[in-house]
């Protein structure tokens, strides 16, 4: 079978997106369900930004899929610096079964994939970041009754709609079949392109994709809200005037009020108390966002199972 890689959310269809989150209900049952990496086998985690969650459930993975998970520090690699990105994917794939890469720009990770003979998957760049979103779609499955219940629900996002998180959510979402609203400042919107790739999937899918500037709008009736950061990674430069637009979209208990009353609340982490969302929300009875951290490591062994299985066919 064809070499697969897992760069946006939109990479898996709406039935392989099923596929791996039964997988990952599976994992969430049976840590040791599946050990394709068993020998073990290499993995390389690869960071050229801050991590943690991503470091350690992809480390903890890779231990419990059998493997043996490479960390390789960016910083010291200077991929694309010190050695071309091909050049560096051609030492990697000889030596390992499939290469997780946190980094800036998509290109870089689209050049990696393009010569890459193993699995190249997204731990997050600028522009997405799958396999939270996959982690995220397992914590509405877990908390409404299995992943049958996921299609349908309402996923409101509401803050920076111009980030990686904004992105995923609208592809990833849009697969699984939710109805997908965000609401962020007008001058933090979501990329048309992505929007109407999304809205694409969707009309398949029976989701929808709504992009609005109020944010009551954007949480009223919702099954689940999630929100982020202001300050992505690499946006440091802008902390400043990344603060004023975006305090009508901070997730207090006010706008939580507009939702369902079982409504859940998700955070991909790390959260600034006091800024996109208030103390008592995230460590209050609605949130779920530990439970979505750790999803992150069921989530993640399932993506990889079902690229490495694909890859040994
Ligand atoms: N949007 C955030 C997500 C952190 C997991 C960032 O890119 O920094």
């Amino acid at each position: 079978m064809t070499l697969r890689h897992f760069l946006r959310d939109d990479d898996l269809t709406p039935a392989e997106q099923r596929k791996v989150l039964d997988l990952a209900m599976a994992f969430r049952e049976d840590r040791f369900v599946r050990q394709p990496l068993a020998g073990p086998r290499a993995v390389a985690f690869i960071t050229d930004k801050p991590t943690l969650r991503t470091q350690v459930s992809f480390a903890a993975g890779i231990a419990e899929l059998g493997g043996f998970p490479l960390s390789v520090d960016g910083n010291l690699a200077q991929i694309g610096v010190r050695e071309s990105i091909a050049d560096t994917t051609r030492v990697l794939d000889r030596q390992v079964a499939a290469i997780v890469w946190r980094t800036y720009a998509d290109e870089r990770l689209q050049e990696m994939a393009a010569t890459s003979r193993v699995p190249v998957v997204n731990a997050l760049t600028d522009g997405f970041h799958p396999c939270q979103v996959l982690a995220d779609l397992l914590t509405i499955a877990q908390h409404r009754g299995g992943v049958g219940g996921i299609k349908g629900q309402t996923l409101a996002y509401v803050g920076d709609c111009a980030n990686n998180m904004a992105n995923s959510y609208l592809l990833g979402g849009a697969t699984a079949g939710l109805h997908v609203r965000l609401g962020g400042p007008a001058s933090f919107l979501p990329d048309e392109t992505v929007v109407a790739q999304a809205a694409d999937i969707a009309a398949v899918t029976g989701g929808s994709v709504t992009i609005t500037s109020d944010p009551v709008a954007a949480v009223t009736g919702a099954d689940a809200i999630a929100t982020d950061t202001w300050v992505s990674m690499g946006d440091e430069a802008q902390s400043i005037e990344r603060e004023t637009p975006f305090v009508p979209f901070r997730l207090d208990t006010a706008l939580l009020s507009h939702a369902k009353p079982d409504a859940i609340v998700l955070h991909c982490l790390p959260a600034y108390r006091g800024k996109e969302i208030t103390a008592e929300v995230i460590d209050g009875p609605q949130s779920v966002v530990f439970d979505e951290a750790e999803n992150r490591l069921h989530a993640q062994k399932a993506l990889l199972t079902w690229l490495l299985e694909r890859r040994q066919r």
